[in-house]
């Protein structure tokens, strides 16, 4: 179960709105993907509120028989979505789980500032450093054709972190989410634009996000453990699971899954419980 975090502690970078195209790419593509706050802001979950259920689905946390919030039986993506001030323990526990982190960084020398100390944080991280978590940086709200853009791209690989590429600054990203919408939802011809500039995204984080296995997938592939996210290493599920408390972000790695997902069964969430759900410990802010 490949999951892709969106990280950066700089506040109002673009995480959310990152984290909920990532979401409606794998969406779009058929994959069975959940977008998660790891906070209790619930932005995500206020967004896909909005989402037309007419639209290729994405879910939120589901919530099991304890009030626990979990992913739900069956997704095989996980998207989650990283609150601004994230550090210490509780971005090493989203480290624990992720396969990938992107980190939207926007211009400023501020901003440069904020990253480049989160980045620090993240490579004193094995995981990270060892590269089974994947890091790259996208320029946010830039113009590909300016200096600006040219210094981040510098900036990042200065750091030896990929530059994935800019995401202009424009108002269809912020009324499209008003709307439960991604550009990924548009007519091809109004996000054309757009949608160019998310190709290197797209490519860079492919290799992460395929092959899928169902969470909780009972079945004898999944069972067997061929198919789990490229750069988990199975020993790491177990601690992950005493480390994040009742939170059972689990991949069908093997039969415990399985038997989990019958000893447990869980309903989605419905939205005036969603934000008063108990939310796991390493969850908490
Ligand atoms: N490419 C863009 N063009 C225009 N506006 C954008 C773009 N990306 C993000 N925004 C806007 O910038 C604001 C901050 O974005 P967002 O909420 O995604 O940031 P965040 O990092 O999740 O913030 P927080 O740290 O508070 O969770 C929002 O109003 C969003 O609509
Ligand atoms: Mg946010």
């Amino acid at each position: 179960m490949p999951v892709i975090a969106v990280v950066n502690r700089k506040g109002g970078s673009g995480k959310s709105t990152f984290a909920a195209h990532v979401a409606a790419w794998c969406a779009r593509q058929g994959h069975s993907v959940m977008l998660g706050d790891v906070d209790r802001q619930q932005s995500s979950r206020g967004w896909l509120k909005r989402r037309d259920p007419a639209l290729p689905q994405i879910a939120p946390w589901a919530m099991d028989q304890k009030n626990m919030l979990r992913v739900p039986t069956g997704i095989t993506h996980v998207v989650l979505d990283t609150p601004g001030g994230i550090h210490g323990f509780e971005l090493a526990r989203v480290v624990m789980f992720a396969d990938a982190i992107i980190m939207p960084v926007c211009p400023s020398m501020f901003d440069r500032e904020s990253a480049a100390a989160c980045h620090a944080e993240l490579m004193a991280l094995p995981r990270v450093a060892s590269g089974r978590c994947r890091l790259a940086v996208v320029g946010m709200r830039i113009d590909g054709r300016t200096s600006a853009a040219q210094s981040l791209a510098e900036w990042s690989r200065g750091l030896g972190v990929p530059f994935l590429g800019p995401l202009r600054e424009t108002q269809l990203y912020v009324r499209s989410l008003e709307r439960g919408l991604t550009m990924f939802d548009l007519p091809p011809s109004q996000a054309a634009a757009d949608l160019a500039q998310w190709a290197p995204i797209i490519e860079w984080m492919r290799p992460v996000l395929l092959p899928p296995v169902a969470a909780n997938d009972p079945s004898p592939s999944a069972a067997q453990g061929t198919r789990v996210g490229p750069s988990r290493p199975g020993s790491l599920m177990p601690a992950q699971e005493a480390l994040v408390h009742g939170s059972r972000l689990m991949s069908a790695s093997g039969s415990r899954a399985a038997a989990v997902s019958h000893s447990a069964p869980v309903r989605t969430l419905p939205v005036a419980t969603a934000e008063k759900a108990q939310i796991p410990q390493f969850l908490k802010r």
